[in-house]
């Protein structure tokens, strides 16, 4: 059975979704999980556009041995030389080049004629072969150019080197029927496709990136380009987790496989989400909160006297932990441990005690601890590992007659304690304030919202909070049983996030 090549780009084309930035101890973080998911091409980033994405993309190509790592790069000789910098300790390096080819593009942004994208497409991909021997080529709005331009493109960097040639609908133009047409377009009439890998890589602009991309599956295409939860540029691309599970649970339609462990699905769904602050929509396929939820009584019916009845996949298929045990106050290390590996966890002694002390400072308040409420305190905690300010108390006063007042006291790296209280409009402002006097990071508030991660008076409480500097935005999650809490930790999350940025950008 022919394999279909998974190209992972939630680290690039994910990570320039607006808001989503990652900071590189994140991105590592996540090149790990992919590399547990078995993807087969990790794009790490785009390592001329910043000296973070740099830095990241060379300690992933550094760490992460089993898939191949490719950075994209203009097609300018000086960027490939660069890039390349990044990239060369990786096992399995890749060098993907990325040039227009619609007359749009060709008109309006670049004002160069087609013979130049040619030259500059062939010149750019032979350089890249002098590194490398696996260099992709990405015809940037294919879907808006006229094939038989594409055909001659393709035609040209195959002969100049390129071993994957990257067929993007990259304004999610294209239907499935057309988009489809185009890939059989390029297997009639490009005389050496045979020495390349067609690839595809859709965005979701008319939600139809899956579609495109499993229609030039069907046509022969061999490389999909997507990301994790579907994040990615405006709409977004086409989503991992649903080309995966459409290939394997169609495998009677489809007739192929990936090398994907479809079981650490939900666990890197999570993780993205958590890191990027993007929240999966419940409705979600795959791995969104209700996509294995039955309500109706009759579905509820169906699916205790056989799942086969309502469900088309089995929810362990792609890690959706299937037990409902809870934990409590009686719980002990062990059984917290056990819970941990059930969840696909595997913490360091050290970060077993933090998790096991918080875990016991939840019990005390919470009745019942889910798996939930476990994922969320584990992020929390991972949160704090690399924090420059810690949030060491706060005590807030609040009411509808007296004046919101917050007191703050934080840790500085050196181990000095700050404290210092303000008034607000309202207690989670007081507490900003105060943070601010303390901190003194100039920034402006932009997205602050707070969840309940699961049912009852006692739940836990989810804050997100987005806020922006110097044109930036950074993303701030914090946890805890008290909001006000919760939105302290949130911002303090945000905030050592920003300095990090800042002392790697110096
Ligand atoms: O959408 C696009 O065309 C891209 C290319 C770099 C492949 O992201
Ligand atoms: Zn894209």
């Amino acid at each position: 059975m022919d394999k279909v090549i998974i190209f992972d780009t939630t680290l690039r084309d994910g990570e320039q979704a607006a808001g989503g930035t990652l900071n590189i101890q994140e991105k590592l973080e996540i090149a790990r999980q992919l590399e547990k998911l078995n993807v087969d091409v990790i794009e790490a980033g785009f390592p001329v556009t910043s000296p973070g994405d740099f830095e990241a993309v060379r300690l992933i190509a550094r760490e992460i041995r089993t898939p191949v790592i490719c950075i994209l790069t203009h097609a300018n000789l000086d960027a490939v030389d660069q890039s390349w910098e990044a990239v060369k300790e990786a096992e399995h390096p890749r060098i993907h080049i990325v040039l227009s080819s619609s007359d749009i593009h060709l008109f309006y942004q670049l004002k160069k004629s087609r013979e130049e994208i040619l030259e500059m497409s062939c010149n750019t991909v032979a350089r890249a072969r002098e590194y490398c021997d696996n260099v992709e080529f990405s015809a940037m709005d294919a879907s808006r150019t006229e094939p038989e331009y594409i055909y001659q493109i393709l035609k040209a960097v195959i002969d100049a080197g390129a071993t994957t040639v990257n067929i993007p609908d990259t304004v999610g133009y294209a239907m499935p029927e057309q988009f489809g047409d185009l890939i059989d377009g390029v297997f009639k009439n490009v005389s050496n496709i045979d020495r390349a890998v067609v690839s595809v890589h859709c965005h979701n602009d008319l939600g139809l990136a899956v579609a495109n991309s499993l229609e030039s599956v069907k046509r022969g295409a061999r490389q999909v380009e997507c990301t994790i939860n579907g994040i990615g540029e405006r709409a977004g691309n086409a989503s991992l987790e649903e080309i995966v599970m459409a290939v394997k649970t169609r495998r009677d339609f489809f007739n192929l496989t990936t090398n994907i462990n479809t079981a650490q699905i939900y666990k890197t769904s999570r993780l993205v989400s958590e890191l990027t602050g993007f929240t999966v929509q419940p409705n979600k396929a795959v791995v969104g909160a209700n996509a294995f939820r039955h309500s109706s009584g009759l579905h509820i019916d169906g699916v205790i006297k056989m799942p086969i009845t309502f469900e088309i996949m089995d929810p362990k298929t792609v890690g959706i932990p299937s037990s409902s045990l809870v934990l409590g106050k009686t719980s002990g290390r062990h059984a917290f441990r056990e819970r941990l590996a059930e969840l696909g966890y595997s913490l360091t002694e050290e970060d077993f005690s933090r998790a096991f002390s918080a875990f016991k400072e939840l019990a005390d308040k919470k009745k019942e601890i889910t798996d939930r409420d476990i994922e969320s305190l584990i992020a929390e905690e991972q949160r704090t590992i690399s924090e420059t300010y810690h949030l060491d108390r706060i005590q807030v006063s609040c009411g509808d007659r007296g004046i919101p007042t917050a007191a703050v006291r934080l840790i500085t790296p050196d181990g000095q304690v700050l404290a210092d209280a303000a008034l607000g409009t309202g207690p989670v402002d007081a507490v900003y304030e105060a943070i601010n006097r303390l901190v003194g990071v100039p920034n402006k508030l932009t997205e602050f919202s707070v969840k309940s991660i699961t049912e009852g008076i006692d739940a836990i409480g989810e804050v997100l909070i987005r806020i922006e500097s110097e044109g930036i935005t950074y993303t701030g999650r914090g946890a805890d049983t008290d909001i006000v809490v919760a939105s302290a930790k949130a911002y303090m999350n945000a905030l050592n996030r920003l300095l990090a940025a800042k002392k790697t950008t110096g």
